[in-house]
């Protein structure tokens, strides 16, 4: 029998069945937390932070850039790894084991890597997206939060909300769509999806990135003296890594009621800024480097409004732009990179360097058959279950 086989014919924990009035308090804070893309820019962060307010996270990664942002959490007891893909029903449904919560991190992330990976792309992003939020529904996980773009507004002069139009430039953006509205349909009464678009990332992480523009930019103003910085007049939401964790730990935390089927934008109004912006901190931050603005025709240009995250969650950043950059330069200057154009530090060109070390095996994720079956062995009566606040 395989151990999937055996623990999906464990005895199955009492579930209380009471009017959600009754609910204890303590029942809006999931114990056990899932994270998938734990291992990665954001969810390395996310993980120690969740650690630290008590949670259980179960890290669900297959490890594509290593383990080291996560190798000091191993020790830790309420620490648990799952090294391995997503997009197989069997990893997935091991992770999801006993859980409350779920954070979906994981994805081919960007338009350059998705534009080189389409199918891994799709596979990933949108069927496992799906695979992921309908099996944590049949397992009785109570939530799941997914880590959505703020891509999806692509171009558009206007500040964009929640409500506004989405104009995809990218098939990664596009994925995200998809996979929000998969995700997001899942919702039930005891099943709580939440999307949130997270702005332009910057920042350190112990899994830094450098094919950020504020990182990447940072480091070759540090080390190389001179920058580009293409279409200045072009509006982005950025977000340090940080409050991104932060906001994160807030949809999970919130009440059900709060957060049920909503979509947020995740950043703050204040960390909109146009591309010149840049210019102007590194040039106070390195005066003697060469810092040039050019003309391209990239249309990606957005500005976000990000009241409703604040009502909401009453999320605020706490980290500037400037403050950033700053904290990414104080890294480098520390040696902490050694050379940040190595390929794992892109993720495009890191996909490219392993692909041509092993074959892409094949997964199941689009098995709705598998799916069924794993879901049946595992079927609970909605009246077992403890309805959402
Ligand atoms: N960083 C940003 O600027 C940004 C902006 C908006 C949204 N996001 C979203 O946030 C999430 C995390 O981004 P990040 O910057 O931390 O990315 P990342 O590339 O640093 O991390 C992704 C992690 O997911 C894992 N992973 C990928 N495919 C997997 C699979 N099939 N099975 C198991 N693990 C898999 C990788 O091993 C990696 O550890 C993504 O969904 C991304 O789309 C990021």
């Amino acid at each position: 029998m395989s151990g999937l086989t055996q623990w999906l014919n464990r005895p199955k924990r009492p579930r209380l069945s009471v009017p959600s009035m009754w609910i204890p308090r303590r029942r809006e804070r999931p114990e056990r937390v899932v994270v998938t893309g734990a291992a990665g820019y954001i969810g390395n962060i996310l993980t120690e932070r969740l650690l630290e307010m008590g949670h259980s996270v179960v890290a669900l990664d297959r490890l594509d850039f290593g383990d080291a942002a996560i190798r000091h959490l191993l020790p830790h007891k309420r620490f648990e790894l799952v090294n391995g893909d997503l997009r197989d029903i069997d990893v997935a449904a091991q992770a999801l084991r006993d859980a409350d919560a779920v954070i979906h991190l994981a994805a081919v992330v960007g338009d350059p890597a998705c534009a080189a990976h389409e199918r891994e792309a799709i596979e990933t992003n949108r069927q496992a997206s799906g695979m992921l939020a309908k099996l944590s529904r049949g397992l009785g996980v109570r939530r799941i939060v997914f880590a959505s773009t703020c891509s999806v507004y692509g171009s558009n002069p206007l500040t964009v909300d929640e409500t506004s139009e989405l104009n995809p430039v990218s098939l990664y953006a596009e994925t995200k769509i998809d996979a929000e509205r998969l995700v997001l349909e899942c919702a039930a009464p005891t099943f709580s999806p939440t999307a949130l678009r997270i702005g332009t990332a910057f920042g350190w992480s112990r899994r830094p990135r450098f094919d950020l523009l504020v990182n990447l930019l940072t480091a070759k103003a540090r080390f190389e003296g001179r920058a580009v910085i293409f279409n200045g007049d072009r509006w982005r939401p950025f977000v340090h890594v940080k409050d991104i964790a932060r906001g994160f730990e807030k949809a999970l935390t919130a009440p059900h009621q709060a957060i049920h089927g909503k979509v947020l934008n995740l950043g703050s109004n204040a960390g909109n800024h146009r591309l010149s912006s840049i210019a102007d901190v590194l040039r106070r931050l390195h005066p003697q480097a060469s810092i040039a603005l050019e003309e391209t025709d990239d249309r990606r240009n957005y500005r976000v409004e990000f009241g409703a995250i604040e009502r909401v969650l009453r999320f605020r950043a706490l980290t500037s732009l400037e403050e950033g950059i700053r904290e990414i330069d104080s890294k480098l200057a520390a040696g902490l990179v050694d050379d940040y154009r190595q390929a794992s530090y892109h993720n495009v060109l890191w996909m490219e360097e392993r692909r041509l070390e092993q074959a892409d095996p094949a997964h199941d994720a689009v098995d709705l058959i598998r799916l069924q079956r794993v879901l049946a062995d595992h079927s609970v009566a909605p009246a077992e279950r403890t309805p959402a606040a």
